[in-house]
């Protein structure tokens, strides 16, 4: 009946927020070497740059932590984890892990390796990079729309079955040991994929026996996207709409960082005995246990408890709304932003944005420095600084320069969010004189998280 939705829970704790000057930021920046990971949280009033690990939780969480029983084998909290996870998405075995990238390299040590290729819509850089890690390859397939910030397209995070289709029949049997799908498709935009094409992309693969698999980050928003964008899923709940994604599936690698609404914990589960027996040894050597996997009860708890909230549809429709507010801000600003925006994040394309600062010069480096220095918001820069390369010397740069503008779960109030396009139109107004960086120092490999930048 009224058009504004508010944020669906108060609030109980707060956390200061430390005021600073934009005189204070331009030198916290230049200590920083202008690298937004370099910056101290102290010195920030809001903090975008990840949705990961990042939520506020709720007190039923927190009373639920106070359940958590350590015991080191059979503990209870495992018990209610796993029964969570079971009602959730059906799957056999349930694995616990710290967070979601230590799931990946188990599942790709068991089924990775020289000559295997693991095709997705679009592997997160943990994920390639653990594909890779075991000599396998990895592919990314996503639908062409998926690749064109403009292109309104409702599921643009969808898998080309041409694409999937073409390339199980070019490899031998054993060659593809299981596909993945990444749900929403955080490298792509955080963009959601279909129900329809799910079902499509489950059936090419079992004609193949193939195995499918889902990076199951953000599987309450998607299929909050699916209930608003599928003909059909109108009127269903969004529990009963992710329970329908996870059974097309055969197993899942899990953040509960995201979607699970926590700040530390993940999961690997499937439905493969032999695997999941593989998967508990690996976990022995490094995680853990197999019924705790590197978390403390604690944190098992507040995943159990966090899957369930997660998928509340006053608590969906308001993240969704949230995210998409602040993006039609932005475009009104006039930035060019990835269209829709995702269930996660704002994308801004910096490179057409600062057309005037060369890809070699790091246009999204560029925005997010502005945008700290006049309002101490932190994103975080995803182009060529984060998949760009430096070869004798040369820069080469990414396929994109984006500035990504994550929202954290529960965390910040309408008002934070009215502040930073307030900062963005300010930014937008100065943005003809905006300056490129030149590198100082970088590392060789994973190079955004410590290169040093100078202004051109
Ligand atoms: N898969 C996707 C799609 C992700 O977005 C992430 C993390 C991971 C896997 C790895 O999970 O961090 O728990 O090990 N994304 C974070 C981000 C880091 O900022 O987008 P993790």
């Amino acid at each position: 009946m009224f058009k504004t939705i508010i944020e669906p829970f108060k609030i109980k704790v707060v956390e200061p927020i430390r005021m600073t000057t934009a005189d204070e930021r331009r030198h916290i920046l230049k200590h920083a070497r202008y690298n937004m990971f370099g910056i101290r949280a102290h010195d920030i009033l809001i903090d975008l740059l990840t949705d990961s690990g990042t939520a506020a939780m709720s007190s039923e969480q927190w009373a639920a932590m106070m359940r958590g029983d350590n015991a080191y084998a059979g503990s209870n909290s495992f018990y209610r984890f796993e029964a969570a996870v079971k009602e959730l998405t059906g799957y056999a075995h349930i694995i616990p892990t710290h967070q979601g990238r230590a799931a990946e390299r188990i599942l790709f040590s068991i089924v990775g390796g020289a000559r295997k290729t693991i095709p997705n819509n679009t592997h997160f850089d943990t994920t390639r990079a653990n594909v890779e890690h075991t000599g396998a390859s990895a592919v990314d397939l996503v639908i062409p729309e998926g690749l064109q910030p403009q292109t309104r397209h409702p599921f643009k995070g969808d898998m080309d079955l041409a694409r999937l289709e073409a390339l199980l029949k070019d490899m031998s049997p054993g060659r593809v040991p299981l596909c993945m799908l990444t749900v929403t498709n955080n490298s792509g935009g955080g963009q959601p994929v279909s129900m329809q094409n799910l079902k499509a992309t489950s059936a090419l693969c079992h004609r193949y026996g193939v195995p499918l698999f889902l990076d199951a980050c953000r599987f309450a928003e998607n299929a909050y996207f699916i209930k608003l964008r599928e003909p059909g899923y109108g009127e269903k709940r969004p529990v009963d709409i992710a329970q329908e994604m996870f059974r097309l599936a055969d197993g899942c690698t899990m953040s509960a960082k995201k979607d699970g609404l926590v700040n530390i914990g993940g999961f690997l589960a499937m439905n493969d005995a032999r695997w999941a027996q593989e998967a508990r040894n690996l976990l022995i050597l490094t995680e853990g246990f197999p019924t705790y996997g590197g978390l403390a009860g604690r944190d098992l708890e507040a995943i159990a408890q966090g899957l369930r909230e997660v998928l509340d549809e006053d608590y969906l429709r308001y993240r969704i709304r949230s995210v998409e507010y602040l993006a039609e801000r932005l475009s009104a600003i006039g930035y060019p932003i990835i269209q829709p925006p995702g269930g996660h994040a704002v994308y801004i394309d910096a490179r057409a944005l600062l057309s005037h600062i060369p890809a070699h010069q790091f246009p999204a480096q560029s925005l997010c420095s502005a945008i700290y220095e006049h309002g101490g918001i932190r994103t975080g820069e995803i182009g060529s600084a984060m998949f760009g390369r430096c070869e004798n010397g040369e820069e080469i740069p990414a396929p994109m320069d984006l500035v990504r503008i994550a929202i954290p779960r529960r965390a910040y109030t309408q008002s934070h969010i009215d502040y930073v396009s307030e900062v963005a139109e300010h930014v937008y107004a100065l943005r003809k004189s905006l300056r490129g960086f030149r590198v100082l120092r970088q590392a060789a490999v994973l190079r955004h998280f410590t290169i040093e930048l100078e202004p051109v």
